[in-house]
């Protein structure tokens, strides 16, 4: 076809038709917005993207935080794909059953998954875990920063050990394992390096100042590294940010002190099912996403709205950030954005 013909079937489109069709586009990603659980780069990769089951089969993907939550998700969903698996974490018992679990429902051996203890704050420890790694399978694929520790407790009420604890466990302990096995994969020139930061590493949220601070640390760490990393078009840095996921991380974060336990925990079913999550993360591992946000509504906005428009973004903070805060103060659950009535009122 040549150019005078184009330009006549064009002056045939008349203009209101066009417009149409940008309105309808318009609207169709609005309505696909409003229901989203992922940002545009993941929906598209969900839709016609690479599938998790023909990329990750026969990987070796060391987890750590495999024995709760998140981590134990992403075990079984591996094991679901036909990875080989390293299971990380403190508690030894509840990694055998995760293991067990995926050896029983999943076409692995006994051998495919290799459970190795390891304390995230021991980073004495990290050279010679990874050499077991090592000797066991041979390579790793892919290593899974997983584990970690959230915080429930105002800023200016929260100890230094705290805020210790926090970057030691979630920052320095993720770095440095990821500074042991990532010299494998440039060796092989292939491999990928997830690591699960949070909303909370880009914005800010209240009740969460040592956290937030931990993973924003992530976040730079990694960004940096990937640019660092630019001759190994090979080996993928990747970091996730959830929103808020069904796990026991409300039980076991961090308050004002080191040794104080939360107080209460609510009912977490409003938050994003740890199925769909983990489903969501490896669709966005399969696909090479260099940074994942995984949220129901309306934290997914927030995300957009701090990333392009940041004056809304502390308007809309201010006012969700008062309600949260207050809600902590009376007793209640910090993690709902809206405002409820302490019960005894
Ligand atoms: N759930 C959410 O809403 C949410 C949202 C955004 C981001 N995230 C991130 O997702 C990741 C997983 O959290 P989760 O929600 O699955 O919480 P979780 O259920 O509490 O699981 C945390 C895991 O981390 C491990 N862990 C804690 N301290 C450790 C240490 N010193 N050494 C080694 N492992 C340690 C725990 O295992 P052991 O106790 O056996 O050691 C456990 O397996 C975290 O990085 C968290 O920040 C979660």
């Amino acid at each position: 076809m040549d150019v005078s013909t184009v330009s006549a079937l064009w002056d045939l489109v008349p203009l209101w038709y066009l417009w149409y069709l940008v309105l309808l586009c318009a609207l169709v990603q609005t309505v696909r917005f409003a229901f989203a659980d992922a940002d545009f780069t993941l929906l598209w990769a969900r839709m016609f993207g690479r599938k998790p089951e023909a990329e990750l089969s026969g990987l070796v993907v060391w987890v750590t935080g495999a024995s709760s939550g998140i981590g134990k998700e992403l075990a079984y969903q591996l094991a679901g794909c036909g990875s080989r698996l390293i299971l990380s974490a403190r508690r030894l018992e509840e990694l055998q059953r995760v293991k067990q679990q995926c050896v029983e429902c999943f076409r692995l051996q006994e051998e495919d998954i290799l459970v190795l203890q390891l304390d995230l704050l021991d980073r004495d420890s990290f050279r010679s875990k990874t050499d077991v790694a090592l000797q066991h399978f041979g390579h790793i694929d892919i290593l899974i920063n997983n584990a970690g520790r959230s915080q429930r407790s105002l800023c200016l009420e929260t100890s230094d050990d705290v805020y210790q604890g926090l970057m030691e466990l979630n920052f320095l302990g993720t770095i440095s394992l990821t500074k042991q096995v990532l010299p494998h994969m440039m060796q092989r020139g292939t491999g990928g390096i997830v690591t699960i930061s949070s909303v909370a590493g880009i914005i800010g949220a209240p009740l969460r100042g040592g956290y937030s601070a931990s993973k924003h640390a992530l976040q730079g760490f990694f960004n940096c590294l990937r640019t660092e990393l630019t001759d190994y078009p090979k080996i993928l840095i990747s970091t996730v940010c959830p929103g808020p996921v069904q796990s026991n991380i409300v039980q076991n974060c961090f308050t004002e002190e080191v040794d104080k336990v939360m107080p209460k925990v609510e009912d977490q079913h409003y938050k994003m099912s740890t199925r769909s999550c983990v489903r969501l993360i490896l669709l966005g591992i399969a696909n090479r996403s260099k940074e994942m946000w995984i949220s129901d509504q309306p934290v997914l906005l927030f995300c957009y709205l701090w990333q392009y428009a940041p004056t809304w973004a502390w308007f809309f903070t201010d006012v969700l950030g008062r309600r949260i805060v207050q809600n902590f103060k009376n007793g209640l659950d910090g993690d709902r954005l809206y405002l409820k009535k302490p019960k005894d009122s």
